[in-house]
């Protein structure tokens, strides 16, 4: 049934209709159908007494309309000075009142003796706010050197408009230059290629490129006092001094991560490949950031551990970065897709069982997500309706896990060469471009009737259930297979507990020999089972298993969990608290605050008073909406 190649049109169309002129995306104020960014200059002053950036963001762009009369532009919480052109000639623009979800919209108006122009370029004078969104300032007590202040930027999904003016939607790609002045003790850091760096007595200029057409979310910018250490052919890590060692020997073999992702898609453009381990207060467990993944140090407990995460960064130098979501309704076409090779490569670097203990533990996240968002509600579907919310209020593990499986899925249905193969000209079809779902429906039913004969082709297509996978919420219409011996196990050393039945020497023993997810599968059967957990039973397994030795994130906050809701661990809630003040990756601290929330609201929030400053101002957000949520409930 493989092989009867079919002469096929290939769909090149589609390349085209990929950057149609009638993309959606609600999330900007941005007219990018008419008139869209090519490339930008962005030039600024990183002034860390005053926590702004201030300069000028060159904007050159291609107008689509012949009567464009005005460009709307994303900002948030950003002084504009004055916009010119290349001439110094002043445009006259205006600015709307503040949305409090999308910042404000920037209309700059085009006289009407330069209408009809396709070329345009806007020189536009600005600087930012000391609380933009994207931006996070630290103190020098929050770096590891405690000399310096340290500053980084998130831009997904759609900060980046408050560090710059943008057309702020994964719909549009530019290529770009960064300018970055700062005081000269600082080193900074661009997602680019640094072709210019120069010292003078007093400050610092470094000039950062990037020449491969990317979307506004993955400009990034770190500053501080950081080191670069080249680790392999392409590979480099960033961190302060404090922790390169560290860091450079958790990542030695970062090159044959990325070799093996390189492998099974098509080869890696961006040249170099470089992770920058932040301060703690990293709301996420990674980013991918061309050239620049900025990633948590909650990824580097010092065993090598946490290393898929940086597989999964690498992952998007694919499937997100080159190919695009081209709204944040298809996010998952950049994170299912990237979950999809991670575990590829995952799989072929540390083996089967270990990519399915992974692929169930994440399974059971998500599941209870799904629950927890309930059946019907539209945010539990691959294609979920916004309808005027906060893109980052839909982030969870759905659009990752519901999408992998998906995935896999359709492997099922033609077998993993052709996956693979599928990748590929996927990838080769779309990169550069940002895409639909629609798109991805389409270039898959193009592919199966170019490899299967046509009755074979339909055969597959027709059980592709694409409404329920897709559009529709709740659970995956099927469930795929991932069970293996080591998650058996995992789960009967569980329930040996549960049934007060373990044997405290062999458990002990089995338990250290688990990887750190099949740990957590061990702990999430416990959550799941919570209540047969009371406190003495919680007490009793955390001394068994030697709890109190486990230094990887992921055992500890599921851990936390258990304690918390058992009675084990009671209010003040010290272990938690001290746990939640050292790391501000969102993963951990938010499910271990519910926790708390849950059993005693007033502490909970002392807490969260108490370490506020130390989160990111992303974090910090999601915090406080658990916390008024639990509000709204009790009110
Ligand atoms: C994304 O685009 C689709 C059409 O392709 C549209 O239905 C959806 O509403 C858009 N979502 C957002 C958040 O803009
Ligand atoms: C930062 O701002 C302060 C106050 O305006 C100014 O004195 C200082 O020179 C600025 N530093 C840089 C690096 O621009
Ligand atoms: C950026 O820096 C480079 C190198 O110093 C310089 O040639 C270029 O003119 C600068 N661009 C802007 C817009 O300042
Ligand atoms: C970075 O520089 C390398 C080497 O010059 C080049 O091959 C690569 O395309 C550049 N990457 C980007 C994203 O500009
Ligand atoms: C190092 O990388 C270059 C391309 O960046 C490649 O041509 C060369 O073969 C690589 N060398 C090794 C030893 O992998
Ligand atoms: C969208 O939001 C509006 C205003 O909040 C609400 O009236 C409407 O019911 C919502 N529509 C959907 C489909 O959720
Ligand atoms: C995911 O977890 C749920 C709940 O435990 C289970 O019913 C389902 O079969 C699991 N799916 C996979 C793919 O393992
Ligand atoms: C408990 O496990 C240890 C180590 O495997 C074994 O030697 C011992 O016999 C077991 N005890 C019981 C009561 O099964
Ligand atoms: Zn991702």
């Amino acid at each position: 049934m493989h092989n009867h190649l079919k002469p096929v049109l290939l769909i090149s169309i589609l390349a085209c209709t990929a950057l149609a002129s009638h993309a959606i995306d609600e999330a900007t104020f941005s007219n990018f159908n008419e008139i869209q960014t090519q490339h930008f200059v962005l030039d600024i002053d990183i002034n860390f007494s005053r926590k702004v950036f201030s300069g000028t963001q060159t904007l050159h762009m291609k107008s689509l309309n012949k009567d464009l009369a005005e460009v709307y532009l994303d900002i948030n919480d950003l002084t504009i000075y004055s916009i010119e052109d290349e001439e110094a000639n002043n445009f006259e623009y205006k600015i709307d009142s503040p949305n409090p979800i999308l910042g404000q919209r920037l209309t700059i108006l085009i006289p009407s003796d330069q209408r009809g122009k396709e070329n345009y370029i806007f020189v536009i004078s600005y600087k930012t706010s000391p609380t933009a969104e994207a931006i996070s300032w630290l103190t020098p007590e929050q770096t590891s050197g405690k000399k310096l202040p340290y500053m980084f930027t998130q831009s997904e999904s759609i900060h980046a408009r408050s560090l710059a003016p943008f057309q702020d939607t994964p719909s549009i790609k530019s290529t770009y230059v960064v300018n970055t002045t700062t005081d000269v003790e600082f080193v900074t850091r661009v997602s680019g290629n640094i072709t210019y760096d120069y010292t003078d007595c007093m400050s610092r200029y470094s000039t950062f490129e990037m020449n491969i057409p990317v979307q506004s979310y993955l400009l990034a910018i770190a500053s501080g006092n950081l080191v670069e250490r080249r680790i392999g052919n392409r590979t480099f890590v960033i961190s302060e001094p404090e922790e390169i060692e560290k860091v450079a020997n958790e990542f030695s073999e970062l090159e044959d991560f990325l070799s093996e992702a390189e492998r099974l898609t098509i080869p890696y453009e961006w040249g170099v490949y470089k992770l920058l381990i932040l301060p703690p207060s990293f709301p996420f467990g990674g980013m991918e950031n061309p050239l620049l993944t900025f990633a948590s140090p909650a990824i580097v407990p010092g065993d090598k551990s946490s290393v898929d995460v940086a597989i999964h960064e690498i992952a998007h130098s694919w499937f997100g970065n080159l190919v695009t979501n081209n709204n944040w309704t298809n996010f998952w076409l950049n994170e299912g897709f990237t979950t999809f090779l991670e575990r590829k490569t995952v799989r072929n670097i540390f083996g089967e069982d270990f990519m399915k203990v992974t692929a169930k533990l994440e399974n059971q996240t998500v599941y209870f997500e799904i629950l927890d968002y309930g059946l019907d509600n539209g945010f539990t579907s691959l294609h979920p309706v916004f309808n005027g919310t906060h893109p980052d209020e839909a982030l969870s593990d759905i659009p990752y896990e519901k999408g992998f499986q998906f995935l896999i899925y359709l492997e099922s249905l033609i077998g993993e060469d052709y996956m693979l193969e599928f990748l590929r000209s996927y990838l080769k079809n779309f990169a550069y471009t940002s895409i639909d779902v629609t798109n991805f429906i389409s270039f898959f039913s193009e592919y199966v009737h170019q490899k299967f004969t046509t009755t074979d082709a339909e055969k597959i297509l027709s059980k592709i259930d694409f409404d329920a996978w897709i559009y529709a919420p709740g659970l995956p219409p099927i469930t795929v297979d991932f069970e293996t011996k080591e998650y058996n196990d995992a789960i009967e050393l569980a329930q040996s507990f549960l049934d007060a039945k373990a044997n405290a020497t062999s458990a002990l023993q089995i338990f250290k020999s688990f990887s750190v997810n099949l740990k957590g599968l061990f702990i999430s059967h416990l959550i799941d089972n919570q209540e047969i957990v009371d406190d003495c039973m919680a007490q009793y397994i955390y001394d068994t298993l030697q709890l109190g030795d486990e230094i990887n994130g992921e055992v500890v906050f599921r851990w936390l969990i258990v304690a918390i809701r058992s009675g084990q661990l009671r209010a003040p809630f010290e272990s938690a608290d001290e746990f939640v003040g050292s790391i501000g990756r969102m993963k951990y601290v938010i499910p271990v605050y519910q926790a708390m929330l849950d059993s005693n609201a007033a502490i909970a929030k002392e807490i969260f008073n108490k370490h506020e400053d130390f989160y990111h101002p992303i974090a910090i957000k999601a915090i406080q909406d658990i916390f008024s949520e639990d509000v709204l409930i009790s009110a």
